[in-house]
């Protein structure tokens, strides 16, 4: 049965209920992770931990936990659930106060902390012989000016998303001013004659861990990466696109819009780093690596 976590304690969905004065239900005042477990392994957990500590101290919610007890934490949330290739999703918001009011409640009330775990889909990179790519579409950033703050406040990047699903596609890759930013819950590479490119971070898109890996997996192997602002024609005269997060790892893009991207297959340097990014990947985790060669 699906264990939760809520507040100190597991128990079944079905009994994890808040107060409707929750400052997370009434104003989205909160801030959350979602951290990909292999062979039940946590996979880049320090560096999850380091984004939810920051954006916690960004928005002055306390942290309710030390590194130590998240870890434990989160890995008995995996057991609860059987372990294996899950995702936990955590989300801490700055509790429930007596009254509806903007300003904070003073003195602060105690954070709500829940956590739960969803299956990983078996990512693109896992088999880059037969991945298929994605298709996105492009949308105007209509987003605020601190998505580096990995706050619950998602609606912007619900309405984007539902845009792109509606269009036929499975993600919307946001330009602001005439650069690309991200996608609505992942972030973008491209890459042009052997040359892989993704803006840089800034306070216009969420630093993502999974981006930043691939950035550092090209340095490792000696793949040409630059991180630099990328304009919408470079997008759309790109011989690749990426699309990365942690749920869903690097995914080739091969239609942008109603454009064919590369030879509408995932292009070499994707499969390079796929290659790349499943070692490492297996390194860390302990999984079975039949066909490893690196
Ligand atoms: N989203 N940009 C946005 C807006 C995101 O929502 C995400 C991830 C990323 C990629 O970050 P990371 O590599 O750390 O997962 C970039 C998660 C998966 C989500 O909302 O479910």
């Amino acid at each position: 049965m699906t264990q939760v976590y809520l507040n100190g304690a597991f128990m079944a969905p079905a009994d994890a209920t808040i107060s409707p004065m929750d400052r997370g239900f009434l104003f989205a005042d909160g801030i959350y992770e979602v951290i990909p477990a292999y062979n039940g392994v946590l996979f880049r957990f320090e560096e999850h931990l380091i984004r939810l500590e920051r954006s916690l101290a960004e928005v002055d919610i306390r942290n309710p936990h030390s590194r130590a007890q998240w870890r434990e934490r989160c890995e008995q949330l995996l057991r609860a659930n059987g372990g294996g290739n899950l995702s936990v999703y955590l989300q801490v918001t700055r509790g429930a106060a007596e009254k509806r009011d903007h300003a904070f409640p003073s003195p602060a009330v105690t954070p709500t902390v829940f956590m739960m775990t969803n299956p990983i889909a078996i990512p693109a990179a896992d088999s880059p012989e037969t991945a298929v790519g994605a298709r996105a579409i492009t949308l105007d950033d209509i987003r605020w000016a601190r998505c580096d703050i990995k706050s619950v406040s998602l609606l912007p990047n619900s309405l984007l998303r539902q845009q792109a699903v509606a269009a036929g596609a499975s993600e919307a890759i946001l330009l602001r001013d005439g650069f690309v930013t991200e996608g609505s819950a992942s972030n973008v590479f491209i890459a042009k004659a052997g040359t892989i490119a993704t803006p840089p971070k800034s306070h216009a898109i969420l630093g993502g861990i999974t981006r930043d890996l691939v950035v550092e997996l090209c340095h490792q192997h000696g793949l040409a990466l630059e991180e630099r602002e990328i304009t919408e024609m470079q997008l759309r005269q790109a011989d690749e696109i990426w699309i990365t997060s942690s749920t869903k790892e690097v995914v080739p893009v091969i239609q942008l819009n109603n454009a064919i991207i590369g030879n509408a297959m995932p292009g070499p340097l994707w499969k390079a780093l796929a290659h790349h990014y499943v070692q490492h990947k297996r390194r860390l985790c302990g999984l079975d690596a039949p066909n490893a060669h690196d």
